[in-house]
């Protein structure tokens, strides 16, 4: 690692190509080929409508349909066309409808509806005919009555028929314009439940000495982008989920939720918030090198422990250097991995022999991190600082390293009481901070859950109430009085997250 910035990365030949330039080739594929197998495999399902199987115009549809689909396979090694709304993704990249294949879209996607179908899978091993079977399948189920079971009819007669590379799922992801709040909560549960299970599936096969699969992440990645991007508070709330045994990879997920909804509040592009996810979600990956006892020690560490520890960043440098798919690995996410401890003023690990200045993406990371790691609850750490005063501490110690300009876009984003925070109002009740105030003159006036009673009776679910909400007099009802623990109150603030 060299001390230049890393933004002059054209020092360092023979440049790696970017996460972001990676996802951006892969679109423009994906995007043609995503097209191509909507067409064809259209024409597979009309000529089989018409005709029987022997028919040669069927044949030719299936082998078409068997071509095109190994084509993508040769490159992706799985492809997965999903639907989202009035929207088709071929892994992870959104097709765009022109009028020419206007009928195959359409057709396409009432026929998965019809059959409840939210997703169809296939890996690099499947056939020409495993094809024919999901063709058939689909077809049968597409004109009759549709029910909640027609998926689970289809899974068993896929399975049945030993059609063992195609999968079909119901579908995951709501619909991007759905207002209806409850159900983004579920879809941010499962992207955020996801992404975890990702996480740990790479951090413990490094931890194994294994190799991981990048792919996988980057599309967990994506789904918090897409998300971070449709519905900012959903995925931010459940940031609040810490969950004590699984300490290292909610965290990872929450640095990179907390880095993405940052980085769309300093303007970044999409494709940055792409590459940005992905070096977030990295950026503790040293610590899978970095033995348990250690990690996991309670009270204080040797030096010799503290020495280990510190070596995390340079550590993780070198395991995304070893990780597979190796054009994936973001440069950056080398630069955030060596950086995120630095502090702007360089006190921090690694010690930096001459002067640089941390990249932007490092800065970011290293606020989200910050913040979560403070606020948690871990084995050395029993009692979680309030967010309140760990932002304030982040804002008014320069010691810590922060960036200002950074901190205070990220006060903005998450207001001076975070999502989950526990507050005493001045009507006596308890409540745990639902959301941000979207209006920051407001930021000490979010949006609410009452979760007791000024009697100090538990409520569940409780009532949601916008402290920036007069009443009829002009007064504000509800103030905040000061931040508490929830634990004296026997809150547990998950339950009212989940
Ligand atoms: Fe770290
Ligand atoms: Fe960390």
């Amino acid at each position: 690692m060299t001390d230049t910035p890393p933004d002059a990365g054209s020092a360092a030949p023979p440049r790696r190509a970017t996460i972001a330039e990676t996802v951006a080739t892969s679109d423009s594929f994906l995007r043609h080929v995503g097209r191509e197998f909507l067409v064809v495999f259209y024409a597979a399902l009309r000529s089989l409508k018409l005709y029987p199987i022997e028919n040669a115009q069927v044949q030719k549809a299936l082998d078409d349909l068997a071509t095109v689909a190994k084509h993508v396979l040769d490159v992706e090694q799985e492809l997965e066309l999903r639907l989202q709304g009035e929207f088709i993704f071929v892994n992870s990249t959104r097709l765009r409808l022109a009028l020419e294949n206007y009928a195959s879209f359409s057709h396409v996607l009432q026929v998965m509806r019809t059959c409840g179908v939210g997703a169809i899978r296939l890996d690099a091993q499947v056939d020409r005919r495993q094809l024919q079977i999901l063709v058939s399948l689909l077809l049968a189920h597409s004109t009759g009555e549709t029910s909640p079971d027609t998926i689970h009819e289809i899974i068993g007669k896929l399975s049945e028929a030993g059609a063992t590379h195609v999968v079909v799922e119901p579908p995951f992801e709501t619909d991007e314009n759905v207002a209806d709040s409850e159900k983004a909560k579920e879809a941010a549960k499962r992207t955020y439940a996801r992404s975890v299970a990702v996480t740990k599936e790479v951090i413990n096969s490094l931890r194994l000495g294994r190799t991981a699969n990048v792919k996988r992440v980057k599309r967990a990645v994506q789904a918090i982008v897409d998300q971070v991007l449709n519905n900012e508070s959903s995925l931010l709330g459940l940031t609040t989920l810490r969950d004590y045994d699984e300490y290292t990879f909610v965290h990872s997920v929450n640095v990179c939720i907390f880095s993405v909804a940052l980085g769309r509040k300093l303007g970044l592009t999409k494709l940055q918030l792409y590459d940005l996810g992905m070096t977030a979600l990295f950026h503790d990956v040293g610590k899978s090198r970095v033995p348990l006892e250690v990690l996991n020690k309670e009270g204080g560490l040797t030096e010799e422990e503290w020495r280990i520890l510190q070596a995390h960043p340079w550590l993780g440098v070198l395991t995304l250097f070893g990780l597979r798919g190796y054009g994936e690995i973001p440069y950056r996410g080398m630069v955030v991995c060596y950086e995120h401890h630095m502090k702007t003023d360089l006190t921090g690990y690694p010690r930096a022999i001459r002067p640089r200045s941390l990249s932007i993406f490092s800065k970011i990371v290293a606020v989200a991190d910050g913040f979560d790691a403070a606020t948690s609850r871990r084995v050395y750490q029993t009692v979680p600082i309030q967010p309140d005063q760990v932002l304030k501490e982040m804002w008014e110690n320069p010691r810590r390293g922060y960036d200002r300009v950074v901190v205070k876009a990220f006060i903005n984003l998450i207001g001076i009481y975070p999502v989950g925070t526990c507050v005493i109002l001045d009507t006596y009740e308890v409540a745990l901070v639902h959301a941000a105030n979207p209006d920051t003159s407001f930021v000490h006036r979010p949006v609410v859950r009452i979760v007791a009673s000024a009697d100090g009776a538990i409520t569940h679910p409780g009532i949601l109430a916008d402290l920036a909400e007069r009443d009829a007099q002009g007064n504000f009802p509800r103030t905040i009085v000061k931040v508490t623990d929830p634990s004296r109150f026997g809150i547990n603030v998950s339950d009212y997250f989940v």
